[in-house]
């Protein structure tokens, strides 16, 4: 299966990026979490990433497409994958269509996550992540079993990512407006191109996911 998930900051990616990964049992692209883990290691890629991202605009897009090429080149990816974040402009997607065209495959289906802007605002400002090892925690509707303990590690460190302030938040909705929403109207001449309903409980929207996918991939 290969996918691509889209959507503005909030919306869910990352959260259904991980059970579709599970079902499917392929890679998990994710540019976000990419770019975040070059940020740590304070990579030449992560020192220019940071400055951009702290601000919540986009990272330059010949930067992202080397970053996904040169993942899609490793032999893990050649029998399936998910790309989350990535498009996030037209011309990434057109470049998206020249490593797929190498490659000589063919996207399965493109997710396109919904969810009212109101509600992306307060799930984003009670996001929590664990720094150790990235479980991902809502203070709302997903909060670890001991208030400040990861689950998953154990670690004391649950911290909210540095995008994750109201107003980073809205200039990361603005330039998702400016220049990802319109990726929209490039994708739906595919016929590919599923518009889904992001709000509600987690596990239903991850039906309402599945249930668009082509059958026996
Ligand atoms: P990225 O990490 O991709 O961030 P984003 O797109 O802003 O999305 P988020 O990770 O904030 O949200 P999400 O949709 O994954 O939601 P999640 O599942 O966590 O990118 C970060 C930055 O990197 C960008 O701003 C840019 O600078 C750079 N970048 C990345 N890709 C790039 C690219 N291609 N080109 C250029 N620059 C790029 O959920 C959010 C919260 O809601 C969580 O707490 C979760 O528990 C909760 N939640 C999830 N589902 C539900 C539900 N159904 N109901 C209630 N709460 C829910």
């Amino acid at each position: 299966m290969r996918l691509v998930l889209i959507g503005p900051p909030g919306v869910g990616k990352g959260t259904q990026g991980q059970r579709l990964i599970e079902h499917f049992k392929i890679p998990h692209v994710a540019t976000g979490d990419m770019l975040r883990a070059h940020v740590r290691e304070a990579s030449d890629l992560g020192k220019r990433a940071q400055a951009v991202m702290s601000k919540g605009n986009l990272v330059p897009d010949e930067l992202i497409q080397e970053m996904v090429a040169t993942r899609l080149r490793e032999p893990a990816t050649h029998e399936g994958f998910l790309l989350d974040g990535f498009p996030r402009t037209v011309p990434q997607a057109v470049g998206l269509a020249i490593i797929l065209e190498r490659m000589d495959v063919q996207l399965d289906a493109i997710i396109a996550l919904e969810v009212r802007q109101e509600i992306l605002l307060t799930r984003l400002t009670a996001r929590r992540t664990c720094a150790h090892c990235g479980t991902v925690y809502n203070l709302v509707i997903q909060p670890p079993k001991i208030m400040g303990k990861c689950d998953n590690c154990g670690s004391g460190e649950l911290v909210q990512r540095e995008d994750d302030q109201p107003e980073t938040i809205n200039e990361r909705m603005e330039v998702y407006n400016r220049q990802t929403a319109p990726l929209l109207s490039y994708y739906r001449p595919t016929g590919l191109l599923h518009e889904i309903d992001g709000d509600g409980p987690v596990e239903v929207i991850f039906q309402r996911i599945l249930a668009v996918l082509p059958a026996g991939k």
